[in-house]
């Protein structure tokens, strides 16, 4: 285990910081009661959550079925899980033509996160919305999964990038009736609040220095690149790529952390937002995109040129990129995401 004490106090001031940041969100951008009660469209649209099943996910899947869309909603499978999946959703929302389901899929394996998104393709024309939190909170080191690469590393980065990249085609025909803004992925993750990682060179897939922080920086500086890699690539000057800021959550994250760590997260949960204050936050982008004269609420590219990845904020208002966000950079982790999905049979354009 990687120092504890000191992992203690990085997690009490990080909480702190965010329980504070968290009242001002709150107060600043919930949508109003007149809001949350106009009626869900009747137009057919489909939004693929990652991480449904639980915490953050969840949260976003209700919000979106909510709001009329036909949710695919994407976990790990547990007896009895897809049907209890699908019934929550159906609770929220279950308007003329929505239709909910659950697809199993263990994130761990990038083969099955590529195997999924093919299937997902294959049955879904189009898709308009991408949500992805799946994630752990353990403070082990380098655990490998079976394709050897870093587990936390895989749920925060690699298998995000593999189910974006794989969900193109799908993503490419969402249509401008349904969603007028366009088609939206949102990975939520720490957008505008890591620091850059400077082994992208050195020690591209954090074999050799990984510690918590670095582990931590380096899925949430990855996640601003890539992204802002795809959200380039010709084919996909349509789709809003977002990597935002969820802020301190009272859900399930800590279940991996040794029980006292988890016991003092525990304690000071209830300090920050539930997980549907949350979604709610986290999914306005793609609810503002579906209305008529879509935009993304006012969130602008962070970019110079006007292009690439959004970045945003716990409160859904426009966050930054780091100080280091280079082009150079942006193809050098391209080149490294290349090479690790490769290994699991998915082939990024070089
Ligand atoms: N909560 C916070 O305060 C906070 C703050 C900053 C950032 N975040 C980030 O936000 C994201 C969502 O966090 P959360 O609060 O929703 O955490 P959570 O309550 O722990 O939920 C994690 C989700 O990831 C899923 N998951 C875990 N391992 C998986 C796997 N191998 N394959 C597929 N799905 C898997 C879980 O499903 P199972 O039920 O199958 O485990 C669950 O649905 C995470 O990336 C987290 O790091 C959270």
């Amino acid at each position: 285990m990687l120092g504890t004490p000191w992992i203690a106090l990085a997690l009490a001031t990080s909480i702190a910081l965010l329980t504070t940041r968290h009242r001002t969100a709150k107060r600043n951008r919930l949508l109003t009661e007149q809001e949350r009660a106009m009626p869900p469209s009747t137009l057919s649209r489909t939004a693929v959550v990652v991480g449904a099943a639980g915490g953050i996910g969840q949260a976003c899947a209700h919000r979106l079925a909510e709001a009329g869309f036909s949710v695919v909603a994407v976990g790990r499978d547990r007896p009895g899980r897809a049907d209890r999946v699908v019934a929550g959703l159906s609770a929220r929302g279950s308007g003329p033509g929505q239709r909910h389901q659950f697809r199993a899929c263990d994130a761990f394996s990038l083969g099955e996160v590529g195997r999924c998104a093919e299937g997902i393709v294959r049955d879904y024309d189009s898709v308009d919305a991408l949500v992805m939190s799946q994630g752990m909170a353990w403070v082990r080191g380098f655990t490998p999964t079976e394709e050897g690469n870093d587990k936390k590393v895989t749920l925060h980065l690699w298998s995000r990038a593999a189910f974006a990249h794989g969900l193109l085609p799908s993503l490419r025909r969402s249509d401008a009736t349904s969603m007028p803004g366009g088609p939206v992925v949102v990975s939520v993750l720490s957008g505008g609040v890591h620091s850059p990682y400077g082994g992208y060179d050195s020690d591209p897939e954090l074999r050799e220095s990984y510690s918590i922080k670095n582990a931590a920086d380096m899925a949430g500086y990855y996640n601003d690149l890539f992204f802002d890699g795809l959200a380039r690539r010709p084919g996909n000057e349509g789709i809003s790529f977002v990597h935002a800021a969820p802020g301190f959550v009272n859900s399930n994250w800590g279940t991996e952390m040794p029980w006292f760590l988890r016991a003092a997260i525990r304690c000071l949960q209830p300090l920050g937002k539930s997980t549907d204050e949350c979604a709610e936050l986290m999914v306005d982008p793609i609810i503002k995109a579906s209305a008529q004269g879509g935009s993304l609420g006012g969130l602008r590219p962070p970019s110079d040129d006007g292009m690439g990845v959004y970045i945003m904020n716990e409160d859904s208002t426009s966050g930054n990129l780091t100080m280091e966000h280079t082009q150079n950079v942006v193809q050098s982790v391209w080149k490294t995401t290349v090479d690790v999905l490769k290994r699991a049979g998915i082939h990024l354009e070089s």
